[in-house]
């Protein structure tokens, strides 16, 4: 499309039928598999920290180093976990990879599990999208008949049983922790750190948790090598990702790109924001990242230039809002969704969220009191830091930058709606079907 972009993980998207077997083998799939299986399993983990690959799953840890924790000298089984509960508001890259090319994990969950002496590999995916999890598990059963999982892989003596896992669709069991409790059958709440899941994860075994598109980067750091990874992106920001871009844009969708692009550059090859209007706000990493203006749209999208700026990287979901948008509005949904979504496990983050819906709801009204904004304030300051798990500060996020940035429309919720100053209709991106259209009288 344009040499800004990348294309190596979503190389394979346009294919015919890219989730078969058969195609993915035509552009070489599983290559990286067979040149994996004849190296040494600590000279693959050595790889992968040479390539300088750091977590796509939000905090960035460093992929190869996570892998090298695994103690070898603890005689329990080890496993491999893969992320893949995406749940975050505005996160949108780890299903479309796997249900374009779900082959491409399957062969980085092999390649991971063999450089960690895993026997085991449990994928759990959310399990609201059944499509997703049936091209999945469709990719598992072609893995083991080719004979790329399952008992001798390849006649090299390896064994590897995969599990594809659904689960019951809560955004808190795409926080490890939560997660493990959830794949051993349990509530998913988070666990207390120490003991690491590298020590004492799945059935209180060694385990390597990672996102999807981590370990899908795997096959291509193999056959590439560690060189060519690094050789992409900045200096701490190494290789290419993809960026999702949703919203007020003209052509929204999933654009790859090494880290260190801008988004301007990146609306550039999203035909812009839509036509006529200008961008407000966006975040830079998913709901949980605080958000950003129009004014920070150069800043280089890696871990270290979003952090300059006071936000996070996080999943590199670049939602984009114009001028006609309600911050007010905006925040109260993001807000509802985290208490919602609040495991109820702490108490800043259970009874905080809830407060923070009641006062930005009547914000939102333009019923705000005196006195609201700082008490928003004060509950974020009570909550950031003080809850058990990242679900909690990251309920925070929008709301403080938001107050940073636009303090001027909280205060203009103290009495005007924020419908009257932000019609819905205006900011809407779907058209609205003309009333005669309806078929029941009531319908509006
Ligand atoms: C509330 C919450 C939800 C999360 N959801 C996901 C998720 O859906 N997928 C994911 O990969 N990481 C998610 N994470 C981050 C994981 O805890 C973990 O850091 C990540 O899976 C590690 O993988 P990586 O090192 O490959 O990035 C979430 C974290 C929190 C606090
Ligand atoms: S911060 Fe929220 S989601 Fe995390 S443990 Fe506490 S109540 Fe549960």
């Amino acid at each position: 499309m344009t040499d800004l972009l990348t294309p190596v993980l979503t190389a394979n998207w346009g294919d015919e039928r890219a989730w078969k077997l058969v195609n993915y083998e035509r552009v070489g799939g599983y290559s990286a598999l067979r040149k994996a299986l004849v190296m040494e399993p600590a000279d693959v983990v050595g790889v992968v920290k040479d390539s300088g690959l750091r977590g796509r799953g939000g905090a960035g840890f460093p992929t190869g180093m996570k892998w090298s924790f695994i103690p070898q000298d603890n005689p329990k089984p080890k496993y491999l976990v893969v992320n893949a509960d995406e749940s975050e508001p505005g996160t949108c890259k780890d299903m479309p990879l796997m249900m374009a090319s779900p082959h491409t994990l399957v062969e980085g969950v092999i390649i991971a599990a063999y450089a960690i002496r895993a026997a085991y590999a449990f994928i759990y995916v959310r399990g609201e999208v059944l499509h997703v999890v049936r091209r999945l598990q469709q990719a598992v059963r072609e893995a083991y008949s080719a004979g790329y999982a399952g008992r001798n892989i390849l006649g090299t003596g390896y064994d590897l049983e995969i599990v594809v896992h659904a689960g019951a669709g809560a955004y808190i069991c795409g926080e490890e922790t939560a997660l493990l409790d959830s794949l051993e059958g349990r509530r998913g709440q988070p666990r207390l750190r120490p003991p690491f899941p590298a020590v004492a994860g799945l059935y209180a075994s060694p385990t390597v948790i990672n996102n999807v598109e981590s370990i899908a980067s795997v096959p291509a750091i193999i056959n590439g090598g560690a060189d060519w990874f690094a050789s992409m992106g900045t200096e701490k920001s190494k290789g290419m990702t993809i960026y999702s871009l949703s919203g007020h844009v003209n052509s929204p969708g999933q654009f790859e790109a090494p880290l260190g692009i801008t988004l301007r550059q990146l609306l550039d090859v999203a035909g812009g924001i839509r036509d006529g209007h200008q961008l407000k706000f966006w975040t830079p990493g998913g709901s949980s990242t605080p958000l950003l203006t129009a004014e920070h749209l150069d800043i280089p999208l890696d871990y270290e230039g979003v952090a300059s700026v006071k936000s996070m990287l996080g999943t590199k979901a670049l939602q984009c809002f114009d001028e006609t948008t309600s911050v007010v509005r905006t925040v109260l949904r993001w807000t509802e969704f985290y208490k919602h979504e609040s495991c109820g496990k702490c108490t800043p983050c259970r009874e905080g969220t809830w407060w923070l819906v009641q006062i930005l709801k009547r914000m939102e009204a333009g019923h705000g009191e005196e006195g609201d904004i700082e008490k928003l304030l004060d509950l974020c300051d009570n909550i950031l830091g003080r809850s058990f798990c990242a679900l909690g500060d990251g309920a925070t996020s929008p709301i403080t930058s938001a107050i940073k940035f636009f303090r001027e429309e909280f205060e203009a919720a103290m009495h005007t709606p924020a419908w009257e100053l932000f019609p819905y209709e205006r900011s809407t991106i779907f058209v609205r079907e003309p009333a005669a259209a309806t078929t029941s009288a009531g319908a509006h």
